[in-house]
């Protein structure tokens, strides 16, 4: 493995791209290879056990194809697995988790909202994040299935979205939260909305950010740091429609890209 090689970047589908766009602004010559696992979409009513046996086929994948790292970019599966993958590979894996720390630092009145999946909010994981950093901070937690569908479908902005999104906000901002954690690499795709919705007093947080600079020290602890000082590739895999999921990517993305289909 040299400093040349990929970094292999995994979600359940497109909501890791949230990340890995944060990954490119602050690593522009690395190339990256992103594997959207959109046939098995979304991971939030599959089992962890499920969830892990696809983490680990899409882990060796990227590693087959050479990735020098793995970014797993997706809360519910870091959530469900991140020890257990670090466990099999030898290879730096960077996962993520909800922002219960940066909300619990950020909010004001002592109310903070965490919109995520269910696999996420039942974790052991999220359980023990909560005990570690919520001191004397009430959280309200809130699964909200049928985002990452709407994300997936190119319906990010669909007046149906906006109101599943008023639905699951609804408690949330009730109880008075001053801030919420966008707990799903999906939800910053739906920001805009959850923002006016909120309001402007509400502060949304996510981790897309700290992932990066995560990914960055990971390189450089390790000596792994692509020499190029730009023009980094990126590479895009799915395990559904690449036609369907391309046209999703590139509007995410923001530029016209090709996906490959790789039935693993
Ligand atoms: N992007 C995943 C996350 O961060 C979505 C999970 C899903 O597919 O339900 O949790």
């Amino acid at each position: 493995m040299t400093k040349q090689c990929p970094i292999g970047i995994f979600d359940s589908g497109v909501g890791g791209l949230s990340v890995t766009r944060e990954i490119r602004r602050l690593l522009p010559g690395e190339d990256i290879l992103y594997f959207a696992d959109s046939a098995y979409c979304p991971y939030g009513t599959k089992t962890p056990q499920e969830i892990n046996a696809r983490s680990a086929t899409i882990c060796r994948f990227l590693l087959a194809e050479g990735a020098k790292m793995i970014v797993v970019a997706c809360n519910t599966a870091s959530i469900a697995g991140l020890d257990l993958l670090r466990q099999l590979f030898t290879v730096p894996i960077v996962g993520m988790e909800p922002a219960i720390k940066p909300a619990s630092l950020a909010t004001r009145n002592g109310k903070i909202g965490v919109m995520a999946t269910g696999v996420t909010i039942n974790g052991d994981r999220f359980h023990s994040l909560l005990e570690k950093y919520s001191n004397g901070v009430t959280v309200y937690t809130q699964p909200c299935p049928g985002l990452v569908e709407a994300v997936e479908n190119g319906q990010s902005s669909a007046p149906a979205t906006r109101l599943l999104l008023q639905k699951y906000l609804a408690p949330m901002l009730a109880a008075g939260v001053d801030t919420i954690v966008l707990g799903c690499t999906h939800y910053p795709f739906l920001r805009e909305t959850v923002q006016k919705i909120c309001g402007p007093e509400v502060k949304l947080i996510d981790t897309g950010q700290a992932v990066a600079r995560q990914v960055e020290r990971v390189l450089k602890q390790h000596d792994l740091q692509h020499t190029a000082a730009a023009s980094g590739r990126e590479l895009f895999y799915t395990s559904g429609d690449p036609e369907a999921v391309g046209k999703v990517i590139s509007t995410l993305w923001g530029k016209q890209v090709q996906v490959q289909k790789k039935s693993i």
